[in-house]
């Protein structure tokens, strides 16, 4: 059965809630009727991870639809992202598949070929080895046939293709300094690439991590926000979670918009970005 119009999981969807945080913007209701409502042109970036339809359990979002009418779902999400966002703007969207569907992210990244460039890749490493160390958190996979799945996609998409970014605000120094002045370079500083090593904080309990399944850390949103590299921006979360996106844009400077469907992750949201404002505020 095909989604409800405005409802992803066919049930009806809440009455809207908007709540103005300082700069922010908080909405309790179904990202596509929400978006419907936005004005055209108007984000500089959207940053999000959408549910991933892997049965994962959230509060009250039932994470299984067929693939179909998931990635029906996903590309009217999409297009409508297309229409809000300003013709440089950046969509960076998070998404990962699972041992049982692996094909699932690049099945969508297909399809969005449709309406957006794919400009960038990026990687979003959670935990690596190398040698014999280890670093970051992972969820174990228990199987003979499947390895721990240690990473997440990125997907870096744009309605032309020709964004111009701040590669040097996320950048990195270089190890071999003569490389500086040999390439004339203005500062130590080069492009980090499309590998991003971000670990999760290190938890003891699910509420630390707010009571939800599913959150990602907010350097991740930080540093999209900051490579998209405008001044002021606006960006938009419409799967906000617990408001790290938010939280993101507090921290950079820019203003934020997070839509979601669950109250109860709103109210996390609300309370993260408050103790954030507050923890902003210069001392007196
Ligand atoms: C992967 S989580 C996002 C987590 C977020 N990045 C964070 O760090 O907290 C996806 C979220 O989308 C929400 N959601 C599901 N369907 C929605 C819809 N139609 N409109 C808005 N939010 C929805 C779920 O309740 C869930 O909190």
């Amino acid at each position: 059965m095909a989604p409800r119009s405005g409802s992803a999981t066919g049930t009806r969807p809440p009455r809207a809630v908007r709540q103005a945080i300082g700069p922010h913007l908080l909405v309790r209701n179904d990202c596509l009727r929400e978006l419907r409502r936005m004005e055209a042109d108007s984000v500089d970036v959207v940053v999000t991870s959408p549910p991933y339809n892997i049965g994962l359990g959230y509060r009250t979002y039932r994470d299984r639809m067929s693939e179909t009418q998931y990635l029906d779902w996903m590309m009217a999400v999409a297009r409508e992202l297309h229409r809000v966002m300003r013709p440089d703007g950046s969509f960076f969207l998070n998404i990962a598949g699972s041992s049982a569907q692996p094909w699932l992210p690049f099945e969508l990244a297909v399809r969005l070929r449709e309406i957006f460039h794919l400009q960038n890749h990026i990687s979003w490493i959670k935990s690596i080895s190398v040698h014999d160390d280890t670093y970051g958190h992972f969820k174990p996979v228990n199987s003979a046939r499947y390895l721990h799945r240690n990473h997440e996609h990125l997907f870096h998409l744009t309605r032309s293709g020709t964004v111009e970014l701040s590669r040097l605000d996320i950048g990195v120094p270089y190890k071999d300094k003569s490389n500086i002045a040999r390439r004339g370079h203005e500062q130590d500083r080069r492009c980090r690439g499309d590998t991003w090593f971000i670990p999760y904080e290190t938890v003891r309990d699910k509420a630390q991590k707010f009571n939800h399944p599913g959150t990602f850390p907010v350097q991740l949103p930080r540093m999209c926000i900051r490579l998209h590299g405008r001044p002021d921006a606006l960006v938009l979360d419409p799967f906000m979670g617990t408001g790290t996106t938010l939280v993101a844009a507090q921290a950079e400077g820019a203003r934020g918009v997070g839509i979601e469907l669950d109250a109860a992750y709103v109210k996390v949201a609300r309370e993260r970005l408050k103790l954030a404002m507050e923890q902003d505020k210069p001392p007196v």
